[in-house]
């Protein structure tokens, strides 16, 4: 690694460009699969999924690249081909199968909260092992917006009814029949 005089020391630096890497790869696969389902997605919801999910692959594209370009700022050098994401994401492809637009949302719902799981931890990690504040605060913007489009999804496949005091009524889910 290319030596750098900014208060970090090679292994801190080697450390937290490790776990940009492995959420770099993790958002490329995200961008793939949201781009496949923007694609594919079929029925009522069709309009209101294909764009959110338009929405999401854009920021994604802009987070890939700030990703990459922070490993850069750090002295290391970005994953970049489709063999190396592939090795170092934590979520999995979904090749070959065309779920229905139900189970694409739940897909991906699962994969974003993956996703925060793993930048949580790296936040930790940034912040008091490599005592990195930068890189910390770097990933806790990208986690927040995962925790909303978390949240923007989960909205298609959840219905349960809230009491006036803002808590979950004893009814239950309800799962909109449309979109099974
Ligand atoms: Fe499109």
């Amino acid at each position: 690694m290319r030596p750098l005089n900014i208060g970090l020391s090679e292994e801190q630096r080697q450390g937290v460009t490790d776990l940009l890497n492995r959420d770099l790869s993790d958002a490329y696969l995200l961008l793939i699969k949201t781009k496949k389902y923007h694609w594919d997605v079929v029925g009522p919801q069709f309009r209101s999924l294909h764009t959110l999910w338009q929405e999401h692959y854009e920021a994604l594209t802009e987070n890939i690249d700030a990703l990459a370009e922070r490993i850069r700022m750090l002295g290391g050098y970005p994953i970049g081909t489709a063999k190396g994401f592939l090795e170092h994401a934590s979520i999995s492809e979904d090749a070959g199968s065309l779920p229905s637009a139900y189970g694409m949302v739940e897909n991906l719902v699962a994969d974003h909260e993956q996703v925060i799981r793993n930048l949580r931890d790296h936040i930790d990690q940034c912040g008091e092992k490599y005592h990195d504040q930068g890189t910390a605060d770097f990933l806790t913007g990208l986690m927040e917006q995962h925790e909303e489009m978390a949240w923007m999804l989960r909205s298609f496949i959840e219905g349960q009814s809230i009491d006036p005091d803002g808590r979950l009524s004893a009814e239950g889910m309800r799962v909109p029949v449309q979109m099974k």
